[in-house]
């Protein structure tokens, strides 16, 4: 049998998570705890992974504060930066002082998710969304 490494580590839960967790194990015939929390990890990783690499479509919105110094000009660069990803923008003045902005985005997920983080992070954007239409 392969030798595995394994490492003891103390979880703190809320009793009813963890009594919820428990009646799982139990109706999917785990042997103990540890079996089922490491499959739950493994899956976790899986799907992480999966969810980086695989090609998505989709609209991230925005609405940011129009007099915010070089916000502007700072939510163009990166999209430049990410000019891969970006197939349009459209900008709406809603207010004086506000845009929507709508940002119609394809790539790998990974790559989505890290241009999204960059513009909603920006001090002035009020509310950003990103919604996928579809996965190719
Ligand atoms: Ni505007």
């Amino acid at each position: 049998m392969k030798h595995l490494n394994l490492v003891r580590f103390g979880v703190s839960l809320e009793s009813g998570l963890l009594q919820e967790f428990d009646r799982i194990i139990k109706e999917k015939r785990y042997p103990n705890r540890s079996k089922a929390l490491s499959d739950l990890i493994r899956q976790h990783i899986t799907e992480k992974a999966w969810n980086e690499n695989r090609k998505v479509f989709g609209v991230i919105t925005m609405v940011y504060d129009h007099h915010r110094r070089m916000l502007v000009n700072k939510l163009l660069k990166i999209q430049h930066d990410f000019h891969d990803s970006v197939i349009s923008s459209q900008h709406l003045h809603i207010r004086h002082d506000a845009c929507l902005e709508i940002i119609a985005v394809k790539g790998r997920g990974g790559h989505i998710k890290e241009l999204f983080d960059e513009l909603k992070s920006q001090k002035g954007v009020l509310h950003a969304a990103f919604t996928e239409s579809v996965s190719a």
